[in-house]
């Protein structure tokens, strides 16, 4: 059984080594743990059989804005990221958000077809926004 749940220090080594696995510069376990407790982060992980397959995170400050998802490899494919995905436009909207936005590199048009899918547009660019490939970010927002 598939299902997304609000993340528990329990899963934080998992969502480390999703982490390290999809990402060049990946977020080690203590800036992942600091980010988790921030008061406006919200994280969650798609757990198929209660194992760990995915996770997203979003910041509700101001604004809501997605910071991470990531379906790990083999896993991929198969709704997880569409359900990771709508889990955070349904809190946004239930905390009262107007929109959701994100950035997402230029280069990732899986992503960015993922997003695309789920009514984001292209709002802007973010000139070398990632520290790992110096590439620009597309800042993408869904109204709703
Ligand atoms: C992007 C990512 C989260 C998608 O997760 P997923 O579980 O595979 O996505 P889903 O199975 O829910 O697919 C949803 C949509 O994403 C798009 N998509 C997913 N994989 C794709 C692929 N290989 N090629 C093209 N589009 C793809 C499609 O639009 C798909 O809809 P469709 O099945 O109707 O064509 C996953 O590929 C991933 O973890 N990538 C690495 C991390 C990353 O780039 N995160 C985003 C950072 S901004």
């Amino acid at each position: 059984m598939m299902q997304v749940v609000p993340m528990q220090f329990k899963h934080l080594d998992d969502v480390a080594k999703i982490e390290s696995e999809s990402n060049i510069i990946a977020w080690s376990k203590n800036k992942l743990l600091n980010d988790f407790y921030k008061p406006y982060s919200f994280y969650f992980v798609a757990l198929k059989n209660n194992f760990v397959c995915g996770y997203s995170s979003m910041y509700c400050k101001r604004d809501a804005h997605i910071t991470n998802i990531i379906v790990a490899e083999k896993f991929r494919r198969i709704g997880i990221g569409s359900l990771l995905l709508q889990n955070l436009i349904d809190i946004a909207m239930q905390k009262k958000f107007d929109c959701l936005t994100l950035e997402v590199k230029i280069s990732n048009i899986i992503a960015q077809h993922l997003y695309t899918k789920f009514g984001f547009k292209p709002i802007h660019f973010k000139k070398n926004f990632y520290l790992d490939t110096n590439e620009d970010a597309i800042v993408m927002q869904k109204y709703f």
